[in-house]
């Protein structure tokens, strides 16, 4: 079986979210199980830069778009699992500094950009040697690719054309474009209708692949319940309502041979569940890089990830300014809408020696607070799966976070489980429920033994993905008829 991974982001070589983190560890685990994998993205700058091995096709194309011709080319690289990544290189389209936008404001073209992308999949797909058997999208930017597929398997002129999964790692990302948008995507207006690719008279590439997909995941099984109600649908609730049996939710992995504490060139002092002296030696690190007295009796609490409403930041300072009376510190790193990043700053300026914002993006930083920290926050508004509590459970950070999406399937929370609790989980996006939450770790860190329960719990919890990589293959076995 060969499964071509469609993706607009991909760890090494691009990232600015989850996407690309799980995209890479999915391929590479997939690889490692005996699939043969192929991953198309396209040659950003900073892809270039960051592959480091590669080799042309000798593959040129044409795409036809409105009035225009588009060349492009393919090029490859071998990624660790032996798995084949494919750049498409478009340098008028993704030769720029930025991967979406550029300072904050998004290119005028995304949606001739990401077209191109999903057109140069469906060829990719067509002729490339050997031929996929699945093509597996992910997220709006690739969401035309089922359709493209579906379009030409029904004209008769693919007759093998390979079954397509498409997988939301965020439905608030509709791809929506005007109307005049469905020109570039050279198909018959017969798709355009409410039924299928049109979206409050507008184009929702993001629902063109949820109707044309022949199987639809998301990233935990419990966002995949919560998106076919009117709450986390976003307009979509009555299509994956319908095509509820084609969705299932299965949990994103890690990558636990990055996202680990014994050996890892980002930290100072390793660490594992019988001592946590390295951890401790790490915090101080923290301290020091923001700036905060390095104190270890002060519970050091931080937060690593983009500055959306999505993820409950507006509402996080609320609770910081709360819990602040109390003798604690706060540490942020992460990008995002100007209000929440002046938000952050401003609540630096007034809690001098307590708190430390890094408007930045720094993976190699993000290790360390995951490991300097005694408490992670994740007060997300919803989430799809969420990597960043992962993260700290293997870094013996217990995570406070809310009880939503992927965080629910994955956090214990000790009123859940006592013995195996892991984090703490409160209900309202509110100021006061997370300050409550947070009272409660105070409680969990003035008893050292109960932390450290709470720590070893979430160091020995299992999410690497041979846990979730079978579920794939089933998925795509049972597209082929295969099980
Ligand atoms: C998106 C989601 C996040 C998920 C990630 C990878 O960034 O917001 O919850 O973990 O995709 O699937």
């Amino acid at each position: 079986m060969h499964v071509l991974h469609v993706t607009s982001e991909l760890h090494p070589f691009s990232k600015t979210g989850g996407l690309a983190d799980m995209v890479g560890a999915l391929a590479k685990a997939l690889a490692h199980s005996g699939t043969q994998i192929s991953v198309l993205t396209p040659l950003y700058r900073v892809a270039r830069q960051r592959a480091t091995d590669l080799r042309s096709l000798n593959w040129r194309f044409e795409i036809r778009i409105g009035a225009r011709n588009y060349e492009g080319a393919f090029w490859e690289q071998r990624g660790l699992a032996g798995e084949r990544i494919l750049f498409v290189q478009q340098d008028e389209l993704y030769d720029r500094p930025g991967i979406y936008e550029e300072n904050k404001q998004p290119y005028p073209d995304n949606d001739l950009r990401f077209v191109f992308l999903s057109r140069a999949a469906a060829l990719l797909a067509r002729h490339l040697n050997p031929a996929p058997s699945v093509v597996h999208c992910h997220d709006w930017q690739t969401g035309l690719v089922p359709l493209l597929i579906h379009h030409e398997r029904e004209a008769g002129v693919w007759p093998f054309a390979p079954r397509t999964v498409l997988t939301i790692h965020n439905l608030a990302y509709l791809g929506y474009f005007p109307a005049s948008t469905w020109a570039l995507t050279g198909l018959p207006l017969d798709y355009f209708h409410p039924e299928a690719c049109e979206f409050w008279a507008g184009v929702s590439l993001l629902k063109t692949g949820l109707v044309f997909a022949d199987a639809l995941t998301t990233v935990s099984p419990h966002y995949a319940v919560e998106i076919t109600t009117p709450e986390y649908g976003c307009g979509l609730e009555g299509i994956l309502m319908r095509r509820r049996s084609d969705l299932r939710g299965i949990l994103n992995g890690v990558d636990y041979s990055e996202w680990n504490t014994i050996s890892n060139p980002y930290l100072s002092a390793g660490y594992d569940a019988s001592n946590f002296s390295g951890k401790a030696a790490c915090k101080a690190v923290v301290q020091g890089e923001y700036g905060l007295p390095q104190r270890a009796d002060v519970p050091l609490f931080g937060t690593v990830g983009r500055l959306d409403p999505q993820k409950g930041v507006d509402f996080m300072v609320g609770a910081l300014e709360q819990v602040l009376q109390e003798d604690i510190q706060f540490v942020q790193l992460g990008t995002g809408v100007a209000w929440l990043e002046n938000a952050c700053r401003a609540l630096a300026h007034r809690h001098p020696g307590k708190v430390g914002v890094r408007i930045g993006f720094d993976p190699a930083l993000a290790h360390r607070i995951e490991a300097g920290l005694d408490f992670f926050l994740m007060p997300s508004r919803f989430e799809p799966c969420g990597l960043n509590q992962l993260y700290s459970l293997r870094y013996g950070t217990p995570p406070i976070v809310r009880d939503t999406g992927g965080l629910h399937d994955s956090v214990v929370d000790p009123r859940d489980d006592p013995g195996g609790a892991t984090g703490i989980k409160f209900q309202d996006p509110s100021s006061s429920a997370l300050a409550h939450a947070m009272r409660k770790a105070l409680a969990v860190w003035a008893e050292p033994e109960l932390l450290a329960h709470f720590r070893r719990n979430g160091m020995a919890a299992d999410f690497s993905w041979n846990r979730f990589t079978t579920q794939y293959v089933e998925l795509y076995g049972s597209l082929l008829g295969r099980g």
